[in-house]
């Protein structure tokens, strides 16, 4: 069984790159399955930051084979800048290939998602702006346009009902609407642009499986915003859970022997949407939030933060039946004098210490049941787990003990070198 699945535990934002990064060289190829331009997936080497949205991690190891499954709705001209920048940076692209069945988002729908947001007003979701929503529901609604559709220029022609259909709605709401002969032109040059990396991404993948390489399943943003298990409607329109794996990227349950769940040691969310455990509004918040470079990788807008939610956590435990879990950002507490998680939500006069059956009910007043652990200092300074700081080791293993899960790495800092391996 050769199929790792990797997915944030938490809001997304948990470090996943730089774990996919250093698992790359003991794979033979990494997939992505959901999510799209969202998505922004840092790795440092020797303090060089690449960030990819939609490309998988795995590109930037020589001989890991890269693919992009039909969950994806795939930006082609977001796509178009990262590989031209990958390309300057002298990657080989040779190893990327892209299902046809990837759903596009079009310009209409990156205008439609903006002008829905700020018609929203105080409601918005806080998307990312990508057209992430408008794409999923012309995917659902069975009207959408796929990669394939691009390069075939007969199936092409529909772009002009989705654009005068689109242009209605930005006419209502105030927008711009974008113009036919501009949104076609476009689509020339991505055709062009990408019709070399367009294959049928299943016999590639099952070709791996069938000769018994390892292949790793790449998840964007985090379970909390699975579109059916987070908190709806604060969520994004994909399946970052680990079934999404199967469903988008087409690969059979029995397979999977491994499933990594990457958690940040304490807890961040971008975008509107309940956080019990977040930081009352103030200067800890501001300071924490900056020192711990807490701003979106995609859009730059500044990450809510909070004390680790051990509810949620367990939540996700639950649903995506971890069998290792990454701790990362551990560096980022070093000096705080108490650290602080959730262990219970009182709420409506009761106390859960699992989630609540229905989630919306986190949009009300949360008051956060907490235990406190001593702080630590210097934990970026270990090079070995038996060098982390004591009280550091205490709050993992707690961790580890609360969601029944163990820890199999820690990550002590943004380089490649600070993952350390449980002793
Ligand atoms: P959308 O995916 O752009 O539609 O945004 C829906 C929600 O998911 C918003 O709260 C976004 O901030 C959040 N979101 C989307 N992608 C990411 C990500 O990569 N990291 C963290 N949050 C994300």
């Amino acid at each position: 069984m050769p199929v790792t699945v990797l997915i944030g535990a938490q809001w997304g934002d948990e470090g996943k790159g730089k774990i996919i990064d250093a698992l790359a060289p003991s794979l033979q190829m990494v997939v992505r399955y959901q999510g799209g331009p969202n998505a922004g997936h840092t790795v440092i080497v020797n303090g060089h930051k690449t960030v990819l949205h939609q490309v998988p991690t795995g590109i930037l190891h020589a001989g890991v084979a890269c693919l992009i499954s039909p969950g994806v709705l795939l930006d082609p001209w977001e796509l178009m800048a990262e590989t031209t920048m990958l390309q300057e940076q002298g990657v080989d692209l040779e190893r990327l290939r892209i299902s046809p069945s990837c759903h596009l988002i079009m310009p209409w729908h990156r205008a439609l998602d903006r002008a829905r947001e700020k018609a929203a007003g105080a409601g918005a979701i806080g998307t990312t702006g990508r057209g992430m929503g408008p794409c999923a529901m012309d995917k659902a609604g069975r009207r959408g346009l796929r990669l394939g559709d691009l390069l075939d220029t007969r199936r092409r022609s529909v772009v002009g009902d989705g654009l005068a259909c689109a242009n209605e709605e930005l006419e209502r709401l105030g927008s711009e609407p974008l113009q036919l002969d501009e949104v076609e032109e476009a689509c020339a040059a991505a055709a062009l642009a990408l019709r070399p990396f367009v294959a049928d991404t299943r016999p590639l993948l099952h070709g791996v499986l069938d000769k018994g390489g390892r292949v790793l399943m790449e998840g964007a943003q985090g379970a909390m915003l699975d579109l059916d298990w987070g908190t709806w409607p604060y969520v994004t329109s994909t399946h970052p859970s680990a079934g999404g794996a199967c469903t988008g990227g087409g690969v059979p349950m029995r397979q999977v022997d491994q499933v990594i769940g990457i958690l940040k040691v304490y807890a961040t969310r971008v975008g509107n949407g309940p956080f019990p455990t977040e930081f009352a509004p103030g200067p800890f918040a501001d300071t924490f939030r900056q020192h711990a470079g807490e701003f979106g990788a995609t859009t730059g807008r500044p990450r809510r933060c909070g004390w680790f939610d051990a509810v949620a956590a367990r939540y996700a435990c639950q649903l995506n039946g971890f069998t290792d879990l990454v701790l990362t950002k551990l560096d980022v507490l070093d000096g705080q004098d108490e650290v602080r998680a959730a262990v219970a939500y009182e709420l409506d006069g009761h106390v859960h210490s699992q989630m609540p059956e229905d989630l919306r009910l986190l949009e009300g007043p949360v008051n956060p049941q907490w235990r406190s652990f001593p702080g630590w200092r210097d934990s970026a300074q270990a090079t070995h787990w038996q060098e982390l700081p004591a009280e550091a080791r205490t709050y993992l293993g707690w961790l580890e003990e609360d969601l029944g899960c163990p820890v199999r790495w820690v990550s002590n800092g943004p380089e490649r070198r600070s993952l350390l391996q449980r002793a």
